[in-house]
């Protein structure tokens, strides 16, 4: 079977490719646990100045699988999720992102982890928690704001609409738009440019750059106890119901 997550490294870089085509790439429990220890792997690695994370096939990533969210009430499930996310906020690498097509819910999330995020000029972006009944994540409550004013980031969080990649660049989620034919290139030369940096000089000004670390975890935490009882609600497992269904939300089950 073909790993769904592949890793390789070379040159420096740790790339990390999501690699569930047929599902739009959207990440399993196990997934997440795989792209955690690839991360801790590199942690004490000091071949390693980069860590890669890119999409295979037609997007970056769909989101969460919506049926392992279906799966579980208990908010045992959040483990692995919680590990990625932990392993990428404290990673000491620098972290670049390459991302096309998609990049839905943790995908978009994620990308507030990361210190370069390069995405095509195909890329849809959408934070849709609201309209599965869920809430925000991983400290977006928290880093969105500050990215991109109260303003925008309620627009994003509360109304769930795509926005494209122009949009995502003006509010600072991303850091340049590329085509999309040129996106893998430009992201090897700006990894090869990093790996060229010393060591300490880098690792440092990240460390310096990510002050607020403490109140980065204090966020995620009071969220994750917010989105587990979100996940127990009515409109949430209606949401996902109707997801995998393929059929539409009854709103009276959406209140
Ligand atoms: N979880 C589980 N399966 C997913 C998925 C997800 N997040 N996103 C896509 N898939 C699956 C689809 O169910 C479909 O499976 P099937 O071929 O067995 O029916 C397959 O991936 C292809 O998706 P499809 O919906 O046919 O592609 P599309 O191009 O029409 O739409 C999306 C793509 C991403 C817009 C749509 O799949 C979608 O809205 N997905 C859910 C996104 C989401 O809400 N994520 C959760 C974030 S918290």
């Amino acid at each position: 079977m073909m790993e769904l997550i592949q890793t390789q490294q070379s040159d420096g870089v740790l790339t990390i490719a999501i690699n569930r085509a047929d599902k739009k790439n959207a990440l399993t429990r196990e997934m997440y646990q795989s792209m955690a220890d690839a991360i801790r792997s590199v942690k004490e690695n000091s071949a390693i100045k980069v860590i890669r994370i890119r999409g295979e096939g037609s997007c970056f990533t769909a989101g969460n699988d919506i049926s392992d969210f279906a799966n579980r009430q208990d908010g045992e499930h959040v483990g692995e999720t919680a590990a990625f996310m932990a392993a990428l906020a404290d990673t000491p690498k620098v972290v670049i992102a390459q991302v096309h097509g998609l990049a839905v819910g943790i995908g978009t999330t994620l990308l507030l982890h990361c210190d370069f995020v390069y995405c095509a000029t195909n890329t849809r972006f959408v934070l849709p928690f609201i309209n599965l009944g869920l809430v925000p994540e991983y400290a977006s409550s928290y880093l969105l704001p500050r990215l991109a004013g109260h303003r925008k980031a309620a627009e994003w969080l509360m109304l769930g609409e795509p926005f494209g990649a122009d949009e995502a660049c003006h509010f600072g989620l991303v850091t340049k738009v590329v085509d999309t034919d040129e996106l893998a290139q430009t992201v090897d030369e700006v990894c090869a440019k990093l790996v060229g940096k010393p060591a300490f000089s880098l690792v440092q000004t990240k460390y310096l750059l990510k002050n607020d670390a403490d109140d980065i975890q204090q966020q995620m935490n009071e969220e994750l106890d917010v989105f587990i009882e979100a996940m127990g609600t009515e409109a949430a497992r209606e949401a996902f119901d109707a997801f995998l269904k393929k059929r539409p939300i009854n709103p009276e089950k959406f209140k």
